[in-house]
């Protein structure tokens, strides 16, 4: 049997449906390309949303102002009085370093002597202390606690005139040097008893006088390392003082727990 040719016996399609079929191939990539041209140009208008899920609301932005409330705010100040979940920082010694007693009627502030119980001192912890002190109280206390840091320095060098050695109109307040020893008691000024360590939490959280408080830059693990490198340099540098203090602080707090 011969090979039949069978494009012999299909019919030859008219033109108008070659042309028809060409003109609907391109057509299905005309909202294809609708598609490509919303999905990366710009437009002022919100895009078509067609299910909404809730997702557009009224609602007030950070910092609006409000006509609902009398002080014409949209953002609310939290209601006096409220605590943030995990943040009740109900203890004293570690969250604050002072516990006001009652004094004759008056509130009078009292410093916890020594390290809060939950406060593990440990090298590590001295050591992390020796990062946060370097990077924040030594550039005016200076490395060594002795109080030369640049800033100091470069503050005395702006308040004294290089050539004739006229004081100019600066004021300048040194950083204090935390290694002072008060000449009357021969106790170190900043050590252990006459400067507890709650005394140092609280100067490290809000400044003192002429020092700003660094509360803002530190947790309260950073604040008892700190404190407790501040007790390194000084027994590093006074370890006679600083052993005569401990002993005069532990003779006088079981003189306490005795009454
Ligand atoms: C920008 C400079 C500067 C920095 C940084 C600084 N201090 Fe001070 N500090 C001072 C000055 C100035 C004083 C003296 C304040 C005064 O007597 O008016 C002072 C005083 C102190 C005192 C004595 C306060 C008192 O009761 O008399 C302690 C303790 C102290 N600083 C610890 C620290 C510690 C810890 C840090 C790091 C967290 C720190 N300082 C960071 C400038 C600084």
């Amino acid at each position: 049997m011969p090979d039949l040719d069978l494009r012999l016996f299909l019919p030859k399609p008219p033109f108008w449906l070659i042309v028809a079929v060409v003109i609907g191939t391109v057509a299905t990539w005309v909202p294809l390309s609708l598609f490509l041209k919303h999905r990366f140009s710009y437009h002022e208008q919100p895009r078509v949303h067609l299910f909404q899920d809730m997702d557009n609301q009224p609602k007030l932005r950070a910092q609006a102002a409000s006509p609902v409330f009398a002080d014409g705010r949209a953002m609310r100040p939290p209601v006096p009085g409220s605590v943030a979940r995990g943040h009740l920082d109900g203890d004293d010694h570690l969250h604050r370093g002072f516990a006001l007693v009652a004094d004759g009627g008056e509130a009078a502030t009292e410093y916890f002597q020594g390290f809060p119980e939950s406060i593990e001192v440990d090298e590590r912890f001295v050591q992390h202390g020796q990062a946060r002190y370097n990077a924040l109280c030594s550039p005016c206390h200076g490395l060594d606690g002795l109080g030369q840091g640049m800033i100091q320095q470069r503050g005395q060098a702006l308040a004294i005139n290089k050539d004739s050695g006229v004081k100019l109109g600066t004021v300048w307040v040194a950083a204090a040097n935390l290694l002072t020893v008060d000449e009357a008691s021969g106790q170190l000024l900043y050590g252990p008893g006459l400067y507890p360590e709650g005394k140092l939490y609280n100067t490290i959280v809000n400044g003192k006088a002429n020092m700003a408080g660094y509360g803002h830059a530190t947790t309260v693990e950073d604040r008892w390392a700190i404190v407790a490198y501040v007790r390194a340099l000084q027994l590093a540098q006074q370890p006679d003082q600083m052993r005569s203090a401990w002993r005069q602080v532990d003779a006088e707090s079981s003189v306490a727990s005795s009454q």
